[in-house]
């Protein structure tokens, strides 16, 4: 059972970047507790992060060949712009969950349209760092009862 944990652009400075917005967390804190949640499950973990548009698409579409189920993304700033990163996750067959630290409806209004949430399963914003564990706990959940 595998998932992909995709980071989008600026996420590599989680902990110095608005922490007031973003919280204290590092991504290596982030990806620290999905790795150890997940091993705990019996569950393995691919996590990137990605500042290229194109890279993100290209794990994506790896994902479709080597038996991903899920996908938990945190598009960042692409959420709000990226019809590509979109269309590559409507190739992609499994689950996909969508995260944001913030709670981007309580922001401004370029924050509030997202083109993922068209194909995510679920979203979660504005839980920080637990919005992750929650996506990867619903998705080792759904898979136990499929
Ligand atoms: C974000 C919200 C986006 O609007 C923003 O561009 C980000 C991070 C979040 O996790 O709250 O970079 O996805």
């Amino acid at each position: 059972n595998k998932v992909l944990i995709l980071h989008g652009p600026n996420l590599n400075l989680l902990g110095t970047r608005q922490p007031e917005i973003y919280g204290s967390e590092t991504l290596n804190d982030i990806n620290n507790a999905l790795y150890e949640k997940a091993a705990v499950n019996g569950w393995d973990i691919k996590a990137l992060q990605s500042n290229h548009e194109g890279v993100l698409i290209d794990a994506i579409h790896a994902a479709r060949e080597d038996g991903t189920a899920a996908i938990v993304i945190n598009p960042a700033a692409y959420t709000h712009t990226s019809v590509a990163i979109l269309d590559a996750l409507n190739a992609f067959e499994g689950k996909v969950i969508e995260v944001h630290l913030s709670n981007v409806h309580k922001r401004e209004s370029f924050r509030h349209h997202s083109y993922v949430s068209l194909r995510a399963d679920g979203v979660i914003a504005g839980l920080g760092s637990q919005g992750y564990l929650a996506a990867l706990d619903a998705v080792i959940r759904a898979a136990e009862r499929a």
